[in-house]
């Protein structure tokens, strides 16, 4: 392993997926470290995560700026002084635009509960149970500006039981989130897929 990857992790709570990458980097052949965590919620359950991990931590709250361009401007700001070779979205619960998506192109990936194409958008275990679907998963994706529509990197598959509710078919799911997520960024370090940092954009 040349170099770990710099990553900056955005969230909005619960964090799990977030605590899933500290348990990964935490391993020493883990090609991957934190230098970041963001949260557009002040009272997210995750950063309680990351600072019990002593990451470092910034609250940049959505409702404290008067447009999405102000907020995805000081978002901007603050990874730029991080560097991150790539920004994981983890439970952040904010639409990033366009102009944010071109700054970071080919850095940003997110993981989403559902076998994208299928189910993008919320209520995924509800809505795979109403439409009967005998298989569901998560993806780890790249995002562009089409929401919840980027490159698929790494996915996985769970069975839809009979007996399942949206709560257990979620709990099914997100084990999977959890193996998958270090997965994907293990697969984009050990293939060099990301363009080469620098410091500011
Ligand atoms: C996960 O199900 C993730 O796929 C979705 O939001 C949820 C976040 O959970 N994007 P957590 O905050 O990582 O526990």
């Amino acid at each position: 392993m040349t170099r770990k990857l710099k990553l900056a992790v955005l969230i909005s709570g619960r964090g799990s997926n977030l605590q899933a990458l500290i348990d990964a980097c935490a391993l020493p052949d883990f090609p991957a470290a934190i230098g970041l965590v963001v949260s557009n919620e002040p009272g997210a359950a995750g950063l309680d995560r990351a600072r019990k991990a002593s990451l470092d931590t910034a609250v940049i709250s959505h409702r404290a700026f008067a447009s999405r361009a102000a907020f995805e401007q000081e978002l901007h700001t603050r990874l730029s002084a991080c560097g991150p070779d790539l920004i994981c979205l983890a439970g952040f619960m904010r639409i990033l635009g366009a102009d944010f998506v071109r700054r970071w192109e080919g850095r940003i990936i997110n993981i989403h509960p559902s076998l994208l194409p299928a189910l993008k958008g919320l209520d995924t275990h509800a809505r795979a149970l109403e439409a009967g679907l005998q298989e569901h998963g998560c993806t780890v994706h790249y995002v562009t500006a089409e929401l919840d529509d980027g490159p698929v990197i790494v996915q996985a598959k769970v069975p839809v039981l009979p007996e399942d509710t949206a709560e257990s078919l979620a709990a099914r799911v997100l084990a999977e989130e959890h193996r998958i997520y270090p997965e994907a960024i293990r697969r984009l370090a050990e293939a060099a897929d990301i363009p080469p940092r620098t410091p500011c954009q």
